[in-house]
């Protein structure tokens, strides 16, 4: 997600308000408060004051992460540590009075997977902020998981490096988040994904042991890839408290091109066109009719609302103008009305600020979204987006695409009304039958976003029992005692 959340949060707050637990009755909530009043105790042994907070108001504002429909319990207590140490103490506490833990960045996340449960310790990463090292020459740069992914980005910019995982939410997401859900974004059809930039890591365990994976170098296959397990576990396994992570030399500006097509079906054939033509585009993507004029409706960019599929090519060569050229004239083979290239950087980065605010803009239509991530082989995008067409038309909804084109990696996005309660049912239905069709079409439900709460179901129907059954007993070698972040992801 991007930019602005505020609509996000308060569209969050109404649908939270419906779902809330019931109020205790007094002598529980009598003995509720004495074993919140312990825990922060034993937690301030180890934690200054201020780094414990346990008003009720102000930890009910870390409940929850961006995603609809997603239950969120109250937090006993919020913990903002600010070292390895006094993570380790933390989780040593929860360990001996098995305390659930749920481990927070920004909470920009779309599924649910940053959610409190009732009673948890929130462990919120924000206070580790630091860039450690940034090594040109090692072309690695170690930071605590707090860290924004923009304040890093512009960081090792200064040394002519380049960090790419750039999710929408890049100047409020923070590194050790888009390591939790392996955060994908815009670049990724070059650069690739969070995992392939992760070299290592430190992670404090369950019971408060330090563990170190992987490394620092170009190379390494000593014993299993942990670093790997560990990204995309969303908090389940460990609470990752350091990272090395890989750098590129920073390329040149990328430039981009739109092109407007008259069908989604047609920008999709100019995918394929794309791709099969051996093009590496840094940037490909997709905005359907109805996100690009919700796009118009909150940010007044003037995008072409009479086009029915918009679709962003770049190129961040240091000669980008064949590769445009070529890439523009497979978007007319595909039936594009109009190919424009960018006249310069900043119009480049009009269009992308542009389909960052897709989903905002989305937010804005009905007042609350569900986003889906449904990922699937760039060859079948175009059965998705009819698909996507069909199950909209099916449930009388708005549902708006924009999609990393080139990864086949869609978001298509149910606009409802919260208050509506028949809209409600028709939105979780239709979200639904979107991950249905993404997994006929050898999709994944995810591409980006995660499992978290929202989409726990659908996992074990993507990977089937045996893989369940692997996975569990991954979490069980690293979790005995399923203290942390309970109920998300299996
Ligand atoms: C995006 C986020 C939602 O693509 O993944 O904008
Ligand atoms: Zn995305």
């Amino acid at each position: 997600m991007d930019g602005v959340h505020t609509d996000g949060r308060e569209c969050q707050a109404v649908i939270m308000s419906r779902i809330e637990a019931p109020v205790e009755d007094g002598a529980a909530a009598d003995e509720g408060a004495a074993a919140a009043g312990d825990l922060s105790g034993r937690l301030l042994a180890g934690l200054p004051a201020e780094a414990v907070l346990t008003d009720p108001d102000v930890t009910a504002s870390y409940a929850n992460d961006m995603a609809s429909f997603c239950p969120a319990g109250a937090p006993a207590v919020v913990v903002l540590p600010r070292t390895v140490e006094q993570v380790q103490h933390v989780m040593r506490v929860a360990t001996e009075l098995r305390v659930p833990v749920v481990p927070q960045g920004a909470r920009t996340g779309l599924s649910g997977g940053a959610n409190a449960t009732d009673g948890c310790i929130v462990l919120s990463l924000t206070k580790m902020d630091r860039i450690l090292e940034i090594s040109p020459v090692d072309r690695i740069a170690m930071v605590e998981p707090g860290v924004i992914n923009a304040t890093l980005s512009h960081a090792v910019g200064e040394h002519g490096l380049y960090y790419p995982p750039d999710p929408s939410s890049w100047e409020m997401c923070t590194i050790g988040g888009n390591i939790g859900t392996a955060s994908g974004g815009l670049c990724c059809v070059k650069y690739g994904v969070t995992a392939e930039y992760v070299l290592g890591l430190d992670v404090v365990l369950a019971d408060g042991r330090l563990m170190s994976t992987g490394r620092r170098t170009a190379k390494g296959v000593a014993g299993y890839d942990l670093t790997r397990l560990f990204v995309g576990s969303e908090g389940s396994l460990g609470i990752v408290v350091r990272a090395v992570l890989a750098l590129r030399p920073k390329p040149p500006q990328q430039l981009v091109l739109a092109a407007e097509f008259p069908s989604a079906a047609a920008a999709c054939d100019a995918v394929c066109r794309i791709m099969e033509g051996g093009h590496v585009p840094s940037l490909l993507e997709l905005m359907d009719r109805t996100t690009v004029k919700a796009v118009n409706d909150l940010a007044h960019m003037g995008l072409p609302e009479t086009t029915e599929a918009l679709l962003l090519a770049a190129f961040d060569t240091v000669a980008p103008a064949a590769d445009l050229a070529a890439v523009g004239a497979l978007c007319e083979a595909a039936g594009a009305t109009e190919v424009v290239p960018a006249e310069d950087a900043a119009e480049s980065e009009l269009l992308l600020k542009a389909r960052r605010l897709s989903l905002t803009a989305l937010e804005a239509v009905k007042g609350t979204t569900m986003i889906d991530d449904v990922c699937v082989p760039r060859s079948r995008l175009g059965e998705m987006l009819a698909g996507v067409e069909r199950i909209a038309a099916t449930y009388g909804l708005t549902i708006g695409v924009c999609a990393h084109a080139g990864d086949g990696n869609t978001h298509p996005t149910v606009c409802f009304d919260a208050q509506d309660v028949d809209e409600s049912r028709r939105a979780r239905e239709s979200f639904d039958e979107i991950m249905a069709l993404g997994l006929e079409l050898g999709g994944t439900i995810t591409g980006e976003h995660g499992v978290g709460v929202l989409k726990k179901e659908w996992l074990a129907r993507e990977i089937g029992p045996v893989g369940v059954e692997m996975q569990r007993a991954v979490k069980q070698a690293f979790d005995p005692l399923g203290i942390l972040n309970p109920g998300k992801v299996l």
